[in-house]
């Protein structure tokens, strides 16, 4: 035999297996320490499992839910049922070891151990919640080759880094009913996060029923509001799950909605009606007045009754203090009582608002603007002005968690967050204070999502705050995110979340029913405008405006865009590389594209403001193409040909629709390279 030919037949004897064994594994967040080992173990439809030791009712019904989406992915006709504790089997696949009931509460054990060998997988865990996590960290390890579907041999030691791993979902701007939370919930759970953060009030809305003062919700609402049932419903999905909800009701501002049914609660006069509009209202509590506290005694004490968490956030966050600087009484109180400044009379509002929230058992959060010298020691506070106030919280002996970095609304990209840590290596921290730093909260804000949106700017990017909170700092390589981060993506498809699929439902609305093809083209390279820039477009947004045009189909973070700039990275290393070819033909589709999406136009009114915006992105694709072309064949083009693409280049850059074409920089750097 050729000597050839025996590594060939090596090759195609080992070949699959090293394969196998060397796919790239998706895991989101990394675990602390995990140990690859030889092997798989695999498993057809006969595959079993089975809970030992002392676990809460939570750990069998999470067991339950991870075969049946084990089930699910493999398509195999498992055959196990329910499992409960009287649950017997035979030789199990995976036998769940769990030490004592957990808590869903801060600081709860949430660590597990997972062996996987050629044999079987175990799952350690002290508490149920760590159970939780291992399952979820052995769905997102299977695999499957031509043999069938498998777990890689490893160990993995996993806990987290941070626990306070949260989700704010304002509910208010725009109502959010519980199917959106429950599924959002599910997303949460699969990327280890354990605090839900609801936002409940505002200007825009109050949206929980309230028993003792239904005017809130009655007249505050439109209706749109969850009954006390929906919130335990919440609470008891959340917990089955391993997460925390915790409520907010921000104050003083942020309340018009409150005065609706209680102008009394205001420092002006109404009428007041519930804001249609976005921005920060003047609507402030009246802090001097007896009966303010006296409401919000009664009604916290009812919201802390309903939310079992010991943690409730009273908002506190910008206060813009006209109504106070206008109101006589509020100024005589002030003078009075030597407060110098609305921030002093915020905090003495604060104080007397700690009083009735430590009387009903619960520790205090708020948004940064609550620091102030007066406030003890036991508040939280929640940073979202800057990354500073954390650090100076910590500092001044305050516990403290971060969202300034997380603020998903403002559609920046996956990397930017992730690479937010909340202790910041340059803060110099001693241990003592870092250990005030608690975790943080991603935070969606509701002023441009409904229910059909909200998913796509929650998911995928919340999955890499929620690794950023959970793995060691040390985690960090963008590209190893970003692969991983597309897979766990589609994972999260599963749990209901429409964070993909609508993407094409809206399109088809948006070509009228028309081939959605050329559309999705374009809308593939575009991306909202960011950091509130949607504002300022000459478009106002109102709360009943549609969200449905094509920046809100358009996703936060066009993966196309970023991809095609890492190929014009390569290709200009090295011009005769794949790339080449690839960077070539993407480039003819979106000049040829142009003239087909100006057919779709012709019966889609709603797409037309989209017009110039494609043609932008055709003719620079045909500079791209030229460009490319002479790189390739390592020629230059003229000067004046440069020009004339300068000025194209600066038209491409200019918003369109409130979006922003992606992929006008790299073909920039096409262009510059060939010149
Ligand atoms: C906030 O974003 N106003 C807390």
């Amino acid at each position: 035999m050729r000597k050839s030919a025996i590594l060939y037949l090596c090759l195609a004897v080992f070949l699959p297996s090293l394969l196998a064994a060397a796919e790239p594994l998706a895991l989101m967040p990394v675990p602390e320490k995990m140990t690859m080992a030889e092997g798989q173990y695999r498993f057809d439809a006969s595959f079993t499992l089975a809970v030992e030791g002392q676990a809460h009712p939570r750990l069998y019904s999470g067991a339950t839910r991870m075969l049946r989406r084990l089930s699910g992915r493999t398509g195999l006709f498992m055959t196990q049922d329910v499992i409960t504790p009287q649950t017997r089997v035979e030789k199990p696949g995976l036998i769940i070891r769990c030490q004592r009931p957990g808590k869903v509460a801060l600081g709860e054990d949430e660590s597990y151990e997972l062996a996987i060998s050629p044999a079987g997988v175990e799952l350690r865990c002290v508490t149920d919640l760590g159970g939780l996590h291992g399952l979820e960290t052995l769905l997102q390890l299977l695999q499957a080759d031509e043999k069938g579907f498998f777990f890689p041999a490893l160990s993995i030691q996993d806990k987290p880094r941070f626990p306070w791993r949260g989700l704010m979902i304002d509910v208010c701007r725009h109502w959010l009913p519980m199917e959106v939370v429950k599924r959002n919930l599910d997303g949460m759970a699969a990327v280890k996060m354990n605090v839900l953060h609801l936002h409940l009030s505002e200007d825009q809305g109050f949206r929980i029923e309230s028993k003792l003062y239904p005017k809130l919700h009655q007249l505050g609402s439109d209706g749109f509001y969850y009954t006390q049932a929906e919130i335990k419903t919440i609470i008891a999905y959340a917990d089955e799950r391993g997460i925390r909800v915790y409520p907010e009701f921000d104050m003083p501002g942020h309340t018009t909605a409150w005065f609706i049914g209680h102008p009394e609660l205001a420092s002006a006069p109404g009428p007041y009606t519930i804001e249609r509009t976005w921005g920060v209202m003047d609507p402030t509590m009246d802090p001097t007045k007896e009966s303010t506290y006296r409401l919000l005694d009664r009604f916290l004490g009812e919201m802390a009754a309903l939310f079992p968490d010991p943690y409730l956030h009273i908002g506190g966050d910008e206060n813009s203090g006209k109504q106070w600087d206008a109101n006589p009484a509020i100024q005589a109180f002030m003078k009075k009582n030597n407060i110098r400044d609305n921030h002093s009379l915020q905090a003495y509002f604060n104080s007397r608002l700690l009083k009735i929230v430590t009387k009903h058992g619960k520790r205090m959060v708020g948004w940064d603007e609550i620091l102030h010298p007066s406030m003890p020691k036991n508040i939280v506070i929640h940073s979202w002005r800057g990354p500073d106030s954390l650090v100076q919280a910590a500092r001044r002996g305050y516990q403290g968690i971060l969202s300034n970095g997380y603020y998903i609304d403002l559609i920046q990209p996956a990397s930017y967050h992730y690479l937010i840590d909340p202790v910041r290596p340059d803060a110099q921290l001693t241990p003592e204070e870092q250990a005030r730093i608690l975790g943080g909260e991603a935070t969606s804000w509701a002023e441009l999502v409904t229910p059909e949106t909200v998913d796509s700017r929650i998911w995928p990017r919340t999955a890499v705050i929620a690794e950023r909170l959970w793995s060691p700092a040390s985690v960090r390589d963008l590209d190893d995110m970003y692969t991983r981060m597309e897979v766990i993506s589609r994972q999260l498809e599963e749990l209901n979340l429409t964070h993909i699929r609508n993407y094409e439902m809206m399109l088809r609305r948006l070509a009228n029913q028309q081939e959605t093809a050329p559309l999705r083209v374009f809308t593939d390279v575009v991306e909202p405008l960011k950091i509130y820039k949607r504002h300022s477009q000459g478009v106002t947004y109102y709360s009943y405006s549609p969200y449905t045009r094509v920046v809100d189909a358009a996703r936060p973070e066009s993966m196309t865009a970023r991809s095609f700039a890492r190929k014009v990275e390569a290709f200009l290393k090295a011009p005769s590389g794949p790339e080449g070819g690839e960077i070539l033909n993407q480039l003819a589709l979106w000049q040829e594209n142009h003239a087909r999406l100006l057919q779709t136009m012709a019966k889609a009114p709603a797409i037309r403001e989209m017009e110039s915006l494609s043609r932008d992105l055709a003719d620079l694709a045909a500079a791209g193409l030229q460009a490319g072309e002479a790189i390739q064949e390592g020629r230059k083009l003229g000067g004046e040909w440069g020009a004339v693409q300068k000025e194209l280049i600066e038209r491409a850059k200019k918003p369109r629709g409130q979006t922003e074409l992606m992929v006008v920089e790299p073909i920039a750097r096409l262009i510059q390279a060939a010149q």
